[in-house]
């Protein structure tokens, strides 16, 4: 009896020892992208090629993150969107503008997430389906930095601001708040109906998909809402998906597109599931770090 239990517990921490080590040496570096068409442009606009970039996480020695960071410019998108939580180290900076590379020459928006501001914490990684990610508010990052180079590349912060970008003759409304994680959410900075006469489709941009902020920006009638922060759940079951979404949002939406509503209100929510994890839990199963290529086409 003994014996089976001891084979059967040798068999189970072989396999859980095979998990991690696929995990940790493939599937971290295992970087897909996502295609996803998303019908919400008006009668006769062409269609509008967004690269969504989120949660790279980066730290100096990531070189495979860098390299298939920068061959995302052979996609020549039409607008790139950065949803936040680019560093995970002080000497970061230099190594996302060099992964971003020309995708910098391209119009950009972007808004920030909690990892910009703070260094990530020491986790157990096998803890991270435990509970809300733990960050050093003590030690913070040289995110000014990085909005320098965002900034002089052209990019649109959007964090608590507004603004219109025309592309292919369609007007793309965008509004955004600051990271909802670490409750630095103010919605109400940019609340209010959309104005049709200043834009033709709106879009929400915010870091995590916490309820209150994505509710807001769907009661608003706001027509897409994109966001990052899950990592897609990051350690998955095949078969089940996401555990958790280190947020209030439910797991199903973990990552990818989907219609989410309120009320009588309905929007399409795009969460993307990042390129990155923090790097003291540098482990992805069933969850693969990705970009996403959202193509806007006609609503009909
Ligand atoms: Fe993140």
């Amino acid at each position: 009896m003994f014996k089976i239990a001891g084979k059967a517990g040798v068999a189970v921490a072989g396999v859980g020892a095979g998990c991690l080590a696929y995990a940790g040496l493939y599937e971290v570096n295992a970087f897909i992208l996502r295609k996803v068409q998303v019908p919400m442009l008006p009668e006769g606009a062409d269609p509008i090629r967004l690269l969504h970039i989120s949660d790279i996480h980066m730290v100096p020695g990531a070189r495979k993150r860098q390299r298939w960071l920068a061959e995302l410019v052979q996609l020549k998108p039409d607008l790139v969107i950065n949803t936040g939580d680019n560093l995970a180290h002080r000497d970061a900076v230099a190594y996302v503008v060099a992964g971003l590379g020309d995708l910098l020459r391209m119009p950009g928006v972007y808004v920030w997430g909690s990892n910009d501001y703070y260094a990530p914490k020491f986790k157990n990684p096998l803890k991270y389906i435990a509970g809300p990610t733990r960050l050093d508010d003590k030690k913070t990052l040289p995110w000014p930095d990085l909005d320098r180079e965002f900034k002089q590349a052209g990019w649109i912060d959007l964090t608590h601001t507004r603004e219109t970008l025309a592309i292919k003759d369609t007007r793309l409304g965008f509004r955004g708040t600051d990271d909802a994680h670490v409750e630095q959410d103010h919605y109400a900075s940019v609340a209010g109906p959309i104005d049709r006469a200043e834009c033709d489709v709106s879009i929400g941009v915010t870091h995590s998909p916490y309820r209150r902020v994505i509710d807001a920006m769907t009661s608003d009638g706001l027509d897409m809402i994109i966001t990052g922060h899950t990592h897609g759940g990051q350690v998955c079951v095949p078969g089940y998906g996401a555990l958790v979404t280190n947020c209030d949002l439910d797991r199903g939406r973990a990552k990818g597109l989907s219609r989410y509503k309120v009320g009588d209100q309905e929007t399409w929510l795009h969460v993307s599931a990042g390129l990155g994890t923090s790097p003291y839990a540098p482990i992805r199963f069933a969850c693969r770090p990705e970009a996403s290529l959202l193509t806007l086409t006609r609503a009909g």
